[in-house]
């Protein structure tokens, strides 16, 4: 999959632009404050229906307008082409695949599956467990077509069931457990067997940046797995009355980065640790490309920010090798190094919200 066209209305600073992306790498460079980020973020809006520099869209959204519009025809794995476009005003989103209104934006997600790396990506490995969990459904629901609609039913009953402890309505309590139980076994089998698909090219990877011995990922269920999930909600119940929600199960789900047996994050360096996260993020993109035949999107924010020149050279290499399209931003063009052994390449420069080709 790669984006043959993009037009860009009234995302931050660009008011209208449209390009001709290369379906390999893109280079887009550009001063401080120029626009860099929004191009990027652009993109994500189109695959995500969100931004990943703020919760509130509106910020995004140009000051003097009062939507955004992010259009794409992107020509898929199999030779097909699909138009994909989101419209956003702040309240509502409007998401169009090849003319055809949709309702969800998953539809989006699978016709443009994408991965940030960015300055903040650290968090991934540094914040709170939403990160990760997403971060792992992102993967199963590309892997796997019959996840979303399981981990849709058990958020059902989860939310379902929450419902009923808040107004202590215990007389459906059962019916909902039941539901819970069997939705949310199966997404935790699931999130296991994709990690185990997973693990391999996730340490092939890590081994060409970082010299890492023990290391290992591990899942988080949710809940203790010695024990079944329905006998764990039961003997949860009283907390859960108390509290008013639901303490165990995979929406508590996590995965943990360990070396040697300790949280990753508490034993490497800052550098190190973005080296983990990148690698994270490619082992997804190549695990798609892997098994699917489906190239996804990287997208790169601030290339220098992130890497030291040597890794910058090394990560070049590998997506140049990995065939599927990339858009990096710098402020200089030597941030990218030795453009040499980059074949097929398109460079964008950008300027008070202005991309042309260079
Ligand atoms: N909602 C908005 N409307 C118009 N301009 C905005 C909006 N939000 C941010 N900007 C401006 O857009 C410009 C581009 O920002 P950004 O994409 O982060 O630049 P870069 O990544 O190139 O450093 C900045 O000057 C910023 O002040
Ligand atoms: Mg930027």
């Amino acid at each position: 999959m790669s984006l043959s066209k993009l037009d860009i209305y009234a995302v931050r600073n660009i008011q209208q632009q449209s390009i001709s992306p290369s379906p390999a790498i893109n280079l887009i460079v550009g001063e401080n404050a120029s626009g860099k980020s929004a191009l990027i973020e652009a993109i994500f809006i189109l695959g995500r229906a969100k931004s990943f520099r703020c919760s509130a869209i509106k910020s995004v959204i140009n000051f003097n307008q009062a939507h955004l519009v992010v259009s794409a025809q992107t020509e898929q794995t199999n030779g097909s082409r699909v138009q994909l476009g989101i419209q956003m005003d702040g309240k509502t989103i409007e998401i169009h695949i090849n003319q055809q209104a949709k309702q969800n934006r998953s539809d989006l997600a699978y016709a443009l599956p994408l991965q940030l790396i960015h300055p903040k990506s650290y968090e991934l490995l540094d914040g709170g467990s939403q990160l990760r969990r997403e971060f792992l459904d992102w993967g199963v629901f590309n892997h796997d077509q019959n996840f979303l609609p399981i981990w849709r039913r058990f958020k059902k009953a989860l939310s379902q069931r929450n419902a009923l402890l808040k107004t202590r309505r215990l007389e459906q309590l059962n019916v909902w457990d039941k539901e819970l139980v069997y939705y949310g076994t199966i997404v935790d089998g699931c999130r296991q067997r994709y990690l185990e698909q997973f693990k391999p090219v996730f340490s092939d990877i890590i081994g060409k940046f970082l010299a890492v011995e023990g290391l290992d990922l591990k899942l988080v269920s949710g809940w203790d797995l010695s024990r079944e999930l329905g006998h764990v909600l039961i003997n949860d119940r009283d907390k859960d009355l108390r509290y008013g929600f639901t303490h165990s199960g995979p929406h508590r789900g996590d995965f943990q980065l360990l070396i040697n047996n300790r949280l990753a994050k508490d034993v490497v360096s800052r550098g190190q640790l973005k080296l983990l996260v990148m690698s994270l993020k490619l082992a997804q993109v190549q695990l798609l490309a892997n098994e699917q035949n489906q190239s996804g999107c990287l997208l790169i924010d601030d290339f220098a920010a992130e890497l030291d020149a040597i890794n910058r050279a090394k990560l070049l290499r590998y997506l140049v090798d990995m065939a599927c399209q990339v858009f990096i931003t710098a402020t200089e063009i030597q941030d990218f190094g030795d453009l040499s052994q980059i074949k097929d390449y398109k460079m964008f420069h950008v300027e008070h919200g202005t991309i042309k080709p260079v």
